[in-house]
């Protein structure tokens, strides 16, 4: 069972302000997690075609019931094929809500904390290799890459050095194991965890979250009916840089020029939600 219940939507009026809810029009939520932006968008009597790729993720909003909300256990960088299947060609809007939710973050067994012992997953979904696989199987010049270009840490290569050296004694097993072997080779950090930016390095690289999201966001631009909007929210520099280049290469109007942040009292209330930027756009009218 997991400990935690919830997730607090971040950017929650931000985002259904941004995609401008017009009732009986159908909406994706590509990220669907806990429902908490669903319920916002059905609340305002819009329709929903939820997707996650996370299966623990569909069972719990399976079970919530929600009338005008359908599901789909698939990963976004599949949006057009989904709205195929749901016989829909075009949408009003379109949101994602990107990376792990707190459902993911709370339970060990995913393996996605550097606090709590667990397995070393990572995986949201059902594919790609996990953690295990890449700390344990790749070359030091891979690793390496991946804490360095996704983690942008700038320690990588005394990182991975440390990993490729302690797993010829024994594999790393675990995220603990991981997160000492790491606090080992750079030592204490004043800015956060030093294990952080290799955590968030390794889950992107496990679930070639850059890669989905540039797929999803070409299809995005595609699915959207004439007057649509689009509304990502970003947690790190990577994934946003992505979406602010995407969106100036696209045919769609940039709404936001810069991004929208959560405000002060919501950071306090949510500290999950302090890096959060939400960038929107409008397929205009031909
Ligand atoms: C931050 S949570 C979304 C929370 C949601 N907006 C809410 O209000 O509860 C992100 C969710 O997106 C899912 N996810 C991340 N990348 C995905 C992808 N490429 N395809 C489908 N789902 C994805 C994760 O499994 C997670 O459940």
């Amino acid at each position: 069972m997991n400990a935690i219940t919830q997730h607090i939507p971040v950017l929650y009026e931000e985002a259904l302000y941004w995609l401008q809810i017009r009732p009986g029009e159908v909406y994706v939520d590509a990220t669907l997690g806990g429902a908490g932006h669903a319920k916002g968008i059905l609340e305002r009597g819009g329709l929903v075609i939820g997707l996650d790729q996370d299966p623990e993720a569909v069972a719990r909003a399976r079970t919530l019931n929600l009338p005008g909300l359908r599901v789909f256990q698939r990963n976004f960088r599949h949006l057009k094929e989904v709205l195929q299947e749901a016989g829909v060609s075009q949408v009003a809007g379109i949101l994602a809500d990107l990376g792990v939710s707190s459902f993911h973050l709370e339970d060990p067994k995913r393996g996605f904390s550097y606090q709590k012992e667990g397995p070393l997953d990572m995986r949201m979904g059902e594919e790609g290799p996990t953690a295990y696989e890449v700390v344990n199987t790749l070359p030091l010049e891979d690793i390496y890459r991946i804490l360095r270009d996704l983690g942008e840490e700038r320690q990588a290569y005394r990182i991975a050095k440390a990993i490729v050296e302690r797993r010829r004694k024994t594999p790393i097993r675990t995220t603990l194991e991981l997160a000492e072997t790491v606090r080992q080779a750079v030592g204490f950090r004043k800015a956060g965890h030093p294990a952080r930016k290799t955590f968030q390095a390794l889950r992107m690289y496990v679930n070639d979250e850059l890669g989905a999201l540039e797929e999803f966001l070409r299809q995005a631009e595609e699915v959207l009916a004439p007057g649509g909007r689009l509304v990502v929210i970003t947690f790190h520099s990577l994934e946003d840089r992505l979406v602010k280049r995407s969106l100036k290469e696209s045919h769609l109007k940039v709404l936001t020029k810069k991004p929208i942040t959560p405000s002060p009292e919501e950071i306090a209330g949510n500290p999950r939600s302090r890096s959060a930027k939400l960038r929107a756009a409008e397929k205009e009218v031909a």
